[in-house]
C-alpha cells in the first residue's frame, strides 16, 4: 500500500475533483494534506468545497492556478513538497470541444505535459502520478461488447482525442523516465456538484423549471452510468494499491439509453417535486433535437479486473443513485441557483485572486 503526505489534486473545484477531495478526507484513513490546484474555469466552483475548507483548515489548501502555467506548476510542487498527484483538471465537455477545441488541446495535453515534467524533475520524491481519464478514448461500441484495459484507442471527438493524447504522454513518462504512474479510464459519472451542461443535472434542472428536456437524435445512444462517489473510491483504490504503470477501467455496470435516463429522471422529479402546474408529467417536456456530430453510439465497461484485483465494487445502482442525485439538486438550492444564474462567477472574481 502506498502512503502519501502531500497530494496535489488538479481540478479539485470541478465535479469529480470536489467529490474526490471530500471522499479522501471523510472516508479514508489519509492523514496528510491535499493541495487543490484549479484555475476556476466556468466548471470550477470553490463553493463545492466550502464544507471541506471549513473543516480541514490545516490539511486542505486551495491554489487558484493554471496547469498551463509551467512556473505556477513548479512553484506548487516545491512550496508544498508534493509527493503524489491525482490529475483531474481538464476541459471535460464533448459539445464544447466540438465548438471550440483550443482550450482542450492546451489544458488537456499541454497542461498534462507541464505536470509530468515537474513530476519527472522531482522524481526522487514522487510516489505516484495518477491520471484520471475517460472511456471515451476507446471510441464507440456497437450493440455488444465492452471496453477493457486492452481495448485499442480510437477517440472521435476533440475531447476524447485530447484525453487519449494525455494518456499516451503519461505512459510515455513511465516507459521513458520511470515515473511511477497509474491511469483510470472511467465511464459517465453523475451525482452532486455536477455542472448542469452534462445530461443528468441538465435534465433535473430543466425538468424542475418546466423547460424542454433536450434529447439528441433519437435518444438511443447508450452510456454506462457510475455514481461519482463510486468513481472516487475506485481512484483511491488504484492510487493506493495498483502497481506502477497499470491502467484500470472503471464502470457502473449500468448501461442505459439516453431516452430511458431522461424518462427516469423526469419521473423522479415528478415524485419529489410534484407534477407541473398543468398537471402533466415532466416526461412531456422531452424534445428531440439535432444529433451531436460524431455522436458515439455506445460506451460500456467491463471492470472485472478492478473488481478481482482489489474487491472494488459499485455501491449505488441507477435506482438508488439517480434518486440520491435528484434529491441533492432539490436540497441544494443555493449552489444550484448561483450556478444557474452565473452569480458564482462574480463571487469567484471577488474572493479568488489568481497566483
Ligand atoms: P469538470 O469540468 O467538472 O471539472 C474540471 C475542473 O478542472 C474545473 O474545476 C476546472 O476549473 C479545472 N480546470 C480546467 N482547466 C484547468 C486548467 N488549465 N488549470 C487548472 N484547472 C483547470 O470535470 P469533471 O467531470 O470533474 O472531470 C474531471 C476529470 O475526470 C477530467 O479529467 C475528465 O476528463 C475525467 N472524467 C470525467 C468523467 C465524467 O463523467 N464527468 C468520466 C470519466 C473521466
Ligand atoms: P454528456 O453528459 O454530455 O456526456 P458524454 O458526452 O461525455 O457521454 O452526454 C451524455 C449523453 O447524453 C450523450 O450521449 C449525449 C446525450 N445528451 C443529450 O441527449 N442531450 C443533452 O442535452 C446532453 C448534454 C447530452
Amino acid at each position: 500500500m502506498r502512503k502519501f503526505n502531500n497530494i496535489l489534486v488538479t481540478g479539485g473545484a470541478g465535479f469529480i475533483g470536489s467529490n474526490f477531495i471530500r471522499y479522501v478526507f471523510e472516508k479514508t484513513d489519509f492523514k496528510g494534506r491535499i493541495i487543490n490546484m484549479d484555475s476556476l474555469t466556468y466548471a470550477g466552483n470553490p463553493a463545492s468545497l466550502e464544507d471541506v475548507a471549513a473543516r480541514y483548515t490545516e490539511r486542505y489548501v486551495f491554489e487558484h492556478a493554471d496547469i498551463r502555467d509551467k512556473e505556477a506548476v513548479e512553484r506548487i510542487f516545491d512550496e508544498y513538497d508534493i509527493d503524489s498527484v491525482c490529475h483531474l483538471a481538464a476541459e471535460s465537455h464533448v459539445d464544447r470541444s466540438i465548438v471550440s477545441p483550443d482550450d482542450f488541446i492546451q489544458t488537456n495535453i499541454v497542461g498534462t505535459f507541464n505536470l509530468l515534467q515537474a513530476a519527472k524533475e522531482r522524481d526522487d520524491r514522487i510516489t505516484l502520478f495518477h491520471h484520471v481519464s475517460t472511456d471515451e478514448v476507446y471510441g464507440s461500441l456497437g450493440d455488444t461488447g465492452f471496453f477493457t484495459e486492452t481495448t485499442p484507442y480510437m477517440p472521435h471527438s476533440p475531447y476524447s482525442a485530447s484525453k487519449a493524447s494525455s494518456d499516451h504522454l503519461v505512459r510515455a513518462y513511465h516507459d521513458t523516465y520511470g515515473l511511477p504512474i497509474t491511469i483510470s479510464n472511467c465511464s459517465n459519472n453523475y451525482g452532486p456538484y455536477q455542472f448542469p451542461e452534462k445530461l443528468i443535472p441538465l435534465i433535473i434542472l430543466n425538468a424542475l423549471e418546466g423547460k424542454p428536456l433536450p434529447v439528441y437524435g433519437e435518444g438511443i445512444n447508450v452510456r454506462d452510468w457510475l455514481y461519482v462517489e463510486d468513481h472516487c473510491s475506485a481512484i483511491w483504490t488504484v492510487m493506493k494499491e495498483a502497481k506502477a504503470s497499470e491502467t484500470y477501467v472503471v464502470g457502473g455496470r449500468c448501461e442505459l439509453r439516453n431516452i430511458d435516463v431522461v424518462k427516469r429522471i423526469a419521473a423522479l422529479v415528478d415524485e419529489f417535486a410534484g407534477p407541473l402546474p398543468s398537471g402533466a408529467p415532466r416526461e412531456s417536456l422531452i424534445t428531440f433535437v439535432k444529433d451531436r456530430p460524431g455522436h458515439d453510439h455506445r460506451y460500456a465497461i467491463d471492470c472485472t479486473r478492478l473488481e478481482n484485483d482489489f474487491s472494488w465494487t459499485q455501491t449505488e445502482t441507477a435506482e438508488s443513485g439517480f434518486a440520491k442525485t435528484v434529491k441533492w439538486y432539490l436540497d441544494n438550492n443555493e449552489w444550484v441557483k448561483s450556478v444557474r444564474t452565473g452569480e458564482y462567477r462574480q463571487w469567484i472574481e471577488k474572493n479568488y485572486e489568481k497566483r
